[in-house]
């Protein structure tokens, strides 16, 4: 940053190191904390400006050579800032800033905050952990609190009888104190943000440590959870080997522990070795998880520690730059789980994030990737699904159109150029430039400094195949420019054709472009709008034709089409009814969400018509896959056995699916897949004993996943007065983390939608305290479907007057889209059930 900014620390006293100490209290919920900075002097200044929040400073001093000075401590609130006034000016050089404050352990799942967990004999259990991304390591201790000052950490706990603690760096020495507790003592971190520093501390378990490649690595929990460990620690081995090697350069900390905290406001949180995660993303028996509970977890893990190295070991200059780290550790995550697990074939599942990118990304709402920020507030606004789903695509598109080695040649010279430092986020395209010859920063810049894609208009003319590129919207007004540097790769026959479109129109010379696939391999982020010859001759054989993928592609951009307006929802259903013999779960996945979507347009006197046209669609493939798991199936086949599952008991309403369901649900050895569908058809047919049993479940779940799917199930029940149960549930027991997304799904249910809307309104200023504020904009992802009026009116208007202070972007996405499917809405009440087919 050239220019000051009113968000940026005064740059003439810069840390070095941190030594930190904190006495927390459990029982009171408060802690006591000591910290000696060792900075430096950089420009003359008789002032000394740092970052605090929430905390009463007791004591300062700073010591300047043979100097002691004891300054004046300001603590300004609404800055989040503490001013020593040192009264006498500093020389440069080196000095010691040492500080005592207090503050409270929270409830806010922020700074230096309580969770709780309850025993097996309802005992409740509090313990101490922390979350200091983006700007919340102010409030554990006086800090400067800004990503480009770097220091060392060295972080001492006083732990009470009874407890343990850990922290980034792995425990080097163990003090008793007079009244029994034991200071412990961990090893200095390497020079990193403040951000990354965490400690947790309570009646941990901590798993024997795995030794990867001398690094040791352990799961960290609260007790009776050791069986659930094994999952994360093989996961977690691989990873750290695979990144190491992938990245070429060492993991740059002592030790790494994964801890799987009660409460926890984000999926995960890459603390340098101390990576901490909500017990659902990391605890597991993988013989009871399904296929995307584990696929979940492990993607999450990878995530984690592909920041060690990119975003820990380089680091952005200022909170702006989080979306490349963010995009950058979405997109390893896949490369490196799908090292570990081919048959997965995260790539493919993949496309599914893309595309759900693609839609916000078709929104008048949408944004730019990259855009100024100055307060770390604004830079709150950047996490979501462009900044992650989207950001990752972009970079996936860059990898393939690179060459995958090309790309890791750059990416290695980038990490090793800027180790320990900040970065900008052009030095990464200017890294993969330098090491590939191509023009990677002015291509990335028309994907990254403006918001939006491009829809391709592919057809034949009579020289080969036409192009042309338009921004897709689903609202469109017809009058806008944008345009980008497109790869564009095309199959037409065996032939692959590559070409960089950067301009509006370009015809490729093909002798049979009729049956050219555009957008091969699907890495592109763009649709593709075929013309009628080539969509008839594109379907003729589709399945021979095209790759998995491919037909994902046509069956997700055709449902876009439909949101646009551009076709009628009857071209889905004839899409869908060509594509019986489907066998392929990612495919299966974008017409199951385009089917139910049709099910939010037919009138409720037609809902038996639709119900019935659904399991005539799904039952074949049902069929096909079998009604029980056989031997040698793969976990994907299994996973799309689940899928058609719910497809025909939950939607279609097949009364043997639903019987099955029933005996699936109430048998304990029943196979994951089947067990977690069958959950939702019975909830989705559920009677009061069966709310009450699934109540029940959650409550003594036998893993973490298993209670989500319990929990989430709630909102799919049929009456009106489970509804009241389940929202009872929700401001009384659930966990404040699994509200919002508890919400969302009863906000998304048909029956249920507009009265769970009005009981969100009620509770509005309850829901605003009690919820993690990041989440409140998951909570809104709900509003989507509430198409009819009054709702829409009193939904719209109500979040015009509450604007949601950490995510309003979020929220006026979801608006448009519920816009958009307001529109549809009324467009397909007259022909919806005649175009049933
Ligand atoms: N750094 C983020 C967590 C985070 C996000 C902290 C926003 C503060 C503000 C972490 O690496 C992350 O991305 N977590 C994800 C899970 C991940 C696997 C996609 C999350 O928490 O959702
Ligand atoms: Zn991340």
């Amino acid at each position: 940053m050239s220019e000051p900014s009113p968000h940026r620390l005064p740059r003439a006293v810069r840390p070095v190191r941190y030594e930190l100490r904190l006495d927390p209290d459990l029982a009171s919920a408060s802690f006591l904390g000591t910290v000696e900075i060792e900075a430096v002097v950089d420009a003359a200044t008789s002032e000394i400006v740092l970052n605090a929040a929430d905390l009463e400073i007791d004591a300062a001093t700073v010591v300047a050579g043979a100097e002691v000075h004891e300054p004046a401590a300001v603590l300004l609130a609404d800055q989040e800032r503490l001013v020593l006034d040192v009264g006498a000016e500093l020389a440069p050089g080196p000095i010691t800033i040492a500080l005592t404050f207090r503050g409270v352990l929270n409830d806010q799942l922020r700074g230096f905050y309580r969770s709780t967990w309850t025993d097996d004999d309802g005992a409740e259990h509090v313990l101490a952990t922390t979350q200091f991304e983006s700007t919340n390591a102010r409030r554990a201790f006086p800090c400067f609190d800004e990503p480009d000052r770097k220091a060392v950490f060295g972080v001492s706990i006083a732990v009470p009888v009874g407890l343990q603690a850990v922290s980034c760096g792995p425990e080097v020495e163990r003090a008793p104190l007079d009244d029994g507790r034991t200071l412990v003592r961990f090893g200095d971190t390497m020079v990193m943000s403040t951000y990354l520093v965490a400690f947790v501390v309570g009646e941990l378990e901590i798993t024997d440590p795995v030794d990867v490649g001398g690094v040791p690595l352990r799961v960290v929990h609260v007790p009776g959870k050791g069986d659930l460990t094994g999952f994360a620690l093989e996961c977690g081995a691989f990873s750290l080997a695979w990144l190491a090697e992938y990245f070429d350069i060492p993991y740059p900390g002592e030790k790494v522990d994964l801890v799987a905290i009660p409460d926890f406001a984000f999926g995960a949180m890459e603390n340098l070795g101390c990576v901490t995660f909500r017990e659902a993303l990391l605890l597991t028996d993988p013989d009871q998880a399904t296929q995307a509970e584990l696929g979940r977890i492990g993607l999450v893990i990878a995530h984690e520690l592909a920041h060690m190295w990119f975003g820990d070991l380089v680091t952005m200059e200022w909170w702006d730059g989080i979306w490349l780290k963010e995009a950058f550790a979405t997109f390893m995550e896949m490369a490196c789980i799908d090292a570990w697990k081919p048959e997965w074939r995260q790539w493919e599942q993949f496309t599914i994030e893309r595309a759900a990118a693609m839609d916000t990304d078709t929104l008048h709402t949408t944004r730019a990737i990259e855009f100024p920020v100055s307060s770390p507030d604004e830079a709150e606004a950047m996490y979501d699904i462009l900044t992650y789903e989207k950001g990752a695509s972009i970079v996936r598109m860059l990898e393939q159109y690179l060459t995958p080695e090309r790309f890791r040649d750059g990416v290695r010279a980038y990490l090793s150029a800027h180790e320990y430092g900040n970065t900008r986020n052009s030095d990464l395209w200017d890294a993969i430039e330098a090491a590939t010859g191509d023009p990677v920063r002015s291509t990335m810049d028309t994907w990254i400094l403006q918001g939006g894609h491009p829809v391709i208009d592919a057809d034949v003319d009579e020289r080969g195949l036409r192009l042309e590129q338009r921004r897709s919207l689903y609202l469109d007004d017809g009058d806008d420019e944008r345009r980008w540097s497109v790869p564009v790769v095309v199959r037409a026959g065996d032939e692959i054709h590559r070409r960089l479109l950067v301009d509006r129109r370009e015809t490729i010379l093909l002798d049979e472009p009729v049956t050219a696939v555009v957008n091969a391999g699907g890495h592109g982020f763009y649709r593709v709008d075929y013309g009628a010859s080539m969509r008839a001759a594109l379907l003729v054989d589709a399945a021979e034709r095209l790759t998995t993928v491919e037909r994902f592609g046509l069956v997700d951009d055709t449902w876009a089409a439909v949101l646009a307006g551009r076709l009628p929802a009857s071209s889905f259903m004839e899409l869908a009814r060509a594509l019986t013999f489907e066998d392929q779960l990612p495919v299966w996945r974008a017409l199951g969400a385009g089917l139910r979507a049709v099910g939010r347009l037919v009138p409720d006197g037609d809902l038996d018509l639709y119900r019935s046209v659904m399991v005539d669609l799904v039952r074949p493939a049902l069929d096909i896959s079998g009604l029980e798991p056989a031997d040698g199936e793969g976990p994907l086949e299994r996973q799309l056995r689940g899928l058609l599952v719910e497809l025909a008991g939950a939607v279609g309403c097949d009364p043997e699916v639903v019987e099955l369901a029933r005996g699936w649900e109430a048998d304990p050895t029943t196979e994951p897949e089947l067990a977690a569908s069958s959950i939702r058809v019975v909830a989705a047919h559920g009677t009061d004993a069966d709310h009450a049993s699934f109540v029940e479940r959650f409550r003594s779940p036998r893993n973490p996943q298993e209670q989500l799917r319990y929990l989430y199930a709630l909102a799919l029940f049929p009456d009106r007065s489970q509804l009241d149960r389940t929202l009872e549930l929700a401001v009384g027991e659930v966990r404040s983390q699994n509200v919002p997304f508890l919400l969302a799904h009863t906000l998304g249910n048909r029956e249920h939608g507009p009265a769970t809307w009005s009981w969100v309104e009620e509770h509005w200023d309850d829901l605003l305290e009690r919820l993690p504020s990041n989440t409140i904009s998951r909570l809104l992802s709900g509003i989507r479907w509430l198409v009819t009026e009054p709702t829409v009116t009193a939904v719209t208007g109500f979040l015009a007057e509450h604007p949601v202070a950490s995510g309003q972007p979020t929220v006026d996405q979801y608006v448009e889209k519920l816009r958009v499917h307001a529109e549809l809405h009324r467009r397909e009440q007259g022909r919806i059930t005649a175009g049933l087919g």
